[in-house]
């Protein structure tokens, strides 16, 4: 089937600010994989990490929620002959608290960081939501800090993290890169990315530049001076690959290494696998501040059941699990692979009933949510101008 360049096609549409699989279906991952032209993550490359790291891969790794890739193989090459690399992830403040399927690609972020020692940068793209969300230019500088709150909670390494927001760090060597970027990059190019149409006011057009150049060593010269080689992996959701691509053709042309990426499936919304947890929609997730009360409530009330319609016909059947969200929520977050298996065993039997599994997800994610804020409780306003201070890291590579 022809499926356009900008994620659209009659099935499913995936792009940066739109995750929908149409008529009650799931998102195809393998479709998108063609589609973008990724890498599938497969498990000689988990088994690579694992060697290459001596820590057993993260659960997010074994899986399979990191599910596709853009060389990572490579950053993994040079990594095995005693070469570093940075990572860059990133948050477009839209919210107040960031929801769970934010803390996917931090909580990650934060074991690749531990298990290979590296350094991190974090752009806080409060321009971006400021252009497509109607907020105003303060409003949104206020979430990118309360934000940086629930990053920093996810227990980054001082030492080795800088935490950005664009309002204030974006100039100098990084606007240098911005502008390389924006010569290489036509109208037409970002229309058959993005979609962008004669509709949109040029904000939106000349922001991509601004998500491309933290990919690039030189937009940090207080970093990485003098490494214009080094290389740069990139861990995010899917639906920011557009952007990456963008980045990916032109780093060459202006002389660096295309970054890698290594990018995650969406957690689900409450209602289902059609889309993904969005802030946009506050019914189809669940906050980091939510209390174990709201948990209790959002999943009893809204998360999506495979069990059948009366007791009878779910002993008899068991539950459907291709489209349980209970069990979805598990696999991402129950870590004890037994447990889950037997849980999967149970309940696609029919022996176990939804309302059992709801019980114990509610358990698993309050247990999050609660370790999570008390974390973030810790981080006081003089922690968030430390991992905002504009200041080399010494020891980061070590
Ligand atoms: P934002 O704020 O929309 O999302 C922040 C990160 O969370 C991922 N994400 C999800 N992951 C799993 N399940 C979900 N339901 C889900 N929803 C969002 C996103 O993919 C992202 O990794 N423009 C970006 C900010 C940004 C950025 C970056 C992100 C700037 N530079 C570099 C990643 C890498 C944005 O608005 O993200
Ligand atoms: N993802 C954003 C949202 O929360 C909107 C958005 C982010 C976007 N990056 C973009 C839109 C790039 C167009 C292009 O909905």
């Amino acid at each position: 089937m022809e499926t356009k360049e900008n994620g659209e096609d009659e099935q499913q549409v995936v792009n940066p600010w739109k995750v929908d699989a149409k008529d009650g279906g799931k998102i195809d991952y393998d479709k998108l994989i063609d589609q973008f032209g990724c890498q599938r993550l497969d498990q000689s490359l988990v088994n690579r990490v694992h060697r290459l790291t001596s820590r057993p891969p993260h659960v997010f790794l074994r899986r399979g929620v990191f599910f596709a890739h853009r060389d990572f193989n490579e950053i993994l090459d040079a990594y095995e002959k005693g070469e570093k690399f940075y990572l860059y992830t990133g948050r477009g403040p839209s919210s107040e608290a960031l929801h769970l399927g934010h803390l996917i690609p931090f909580m990650f972020t934060k074991y690749l960081q531990d298990a290979f020692k590296v350094p991190l940068v974090i752009q806080l793209t409060d321009d971006e939501k400021c252009m497509w969300k109607n907020l105003a230019v303060e409003e949104s500088q206020r979430l990118a800090r309360e934000n940086a709150k629930d990053i920093i909670a996810c227990g980054f390494d001082i030492t080795r993290t800088f935490i950005f927001s664009d309002f204030d760090y974006v100039g100098g060597a990084f606007y240098k890169n911005m502008v390389k970027v924006g010569k290489c990059v036509t109208y037409n190019k970002v229309v058959g990315i993005f979609g962008f149409t004669g509709e949109d006011h040029i904000g939106k057009v000349s922001f991509p530049p601004v998500q491309a150049v933290p990919s690039f060593p030189s937009s940090f010269p207080h970093l990485f001076s003098g490494q214009d080689n080094l290389r740069c992996l990139i861990p995010c959701a899917i639906d920011q690959d557009p952007y990456f691509r963008m980045t990916r053709d032109v780093a060459p042309r202006i002389g660096y290494h295309k970054p890698a990426l290594i990018e995650a499936s969406f957690f689900p919304a409450l209602q289902g696998e059609t889309g993904k947890m969005s802030a946009s929609d506050p019914n189809s997730a669940i906050y980091v501040t939510d209390s174990a009360k709201d948990i209790g409530s959002k999943i009893n009330k809204f998360a999506f059941s495979g069990g059948r319609d009366s007791i009878e016909k779910h002993r008899e059947l068991g539950a459907n699990l291709e489209v349980d969200i209970p069990i979805k929520y598990l696999r991402f977050f129950l870590e004890d692979d037994s447990e889950l298996d037997y849980i999967e065993k149970e309940y696609g039997a029919g022996r176990m009933l939804t309302g059992e599994v709801k019980q114990r997800l509610i358990q698993v994610l309050t247990e999050i949510v609660e370790r999570h804020c008390r974390a973030r409780a810790a981080v006081t306003d003089e922690m968030v101008d430390a991992f905002m201070a504009v200041r080399p890291l010494p020891n980061m590579f070590n």
